[in-house]
């Protein structure tokens, strides 16, 4: 077992005791327990001073945002991480604001434009990332109608272009008055964060 990994786990909902925060932190302790991950860096996105992308372009030269706040830890940790887990909530069929704009402000890190339009990936297909999703709209219908989807959807958009490769997906659905992560959602985190 390789033990050298490092995880990044990212909190992209404003409520720390919420239900896709407490499934981040299964994870994050199934990380632990496996023994393969000899670093877990954890990022509460929305205690962050990462200030909105102004769509400068300056990224695109120097590969780095030219803005100087808390995304550069971000840009570093991922740059060096084996396995990023996201842990989003549905906000209108889509991600919460602050993910969008890390994904924003990362735009130089994760690829190059070249002629043809054709995206160039800079992060390496060895690196894996882990999508934890929340909906109050029960199975099937946050599927039928693209709720958590939307949330996934825009996820694997950003790691796409950047080379990772997709560990698994996560989503509970029908969040209404729970608080508790049922066992089979448990059962599979725990067998996604396994594979990694
Ligand atoms: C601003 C806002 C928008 C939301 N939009 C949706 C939505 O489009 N679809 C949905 O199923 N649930 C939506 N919800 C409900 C949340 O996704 C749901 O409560 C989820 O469990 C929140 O995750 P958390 O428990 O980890 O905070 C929305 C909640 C908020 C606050």
């Amino acid at each position: 077992m390789e033990k050298s990994k490092k995880m990044l786990a990212i909190l992209a909902s404003p409520r720390k005791d919420g239900n896709v925060a407490k499934m981040l932190e299964i994870a994050v302790e199934k990380a632990c327990e496996t023994g393969n991950f000899e670093t877990v860096n954890f990022v509460n996105l929305y205690e962050k001073n990462i200030t909105w992308c102004k769509g400068c372009m300056g990224c695109k030269t120097q590969c780095s945002c030219v803005i100087e706040d808390d995304i550069k830890e971000i840009e570093r940790l991922l740059k060096e991480c084996d396995l990023v887990a996201i842990a989003c909530p549905t906000y209108f069929a889509n991600i919460s604001a602050p993910l969008k704009n890390m994904f924003d402000r990362l735009v130089g890190v994760v690829f190059d434009d070249n002629d043809s339009f054709i995206p160039k990936p800079k992060l390496s297909k060895k690196q894996k990332y882990f999508i934890l999703v929340t909906c109050s709209t029960p199975f099937p219908f946050d599927r039928i109608a693209g709720q958590s989807t939307g949330v996934v959807r825009a996820i694997r958009e950003f790691f796409h272009v950047s080379g990772m490769r997709k560990a698994g997906a996560v989503i509970f659905a029908g969040t209404r008055n729970k608080s508790e992560i049922p066992r089979k959602i448990i059962g599979k985190i725990n067998s996604i964060i396994e594979g990694c």
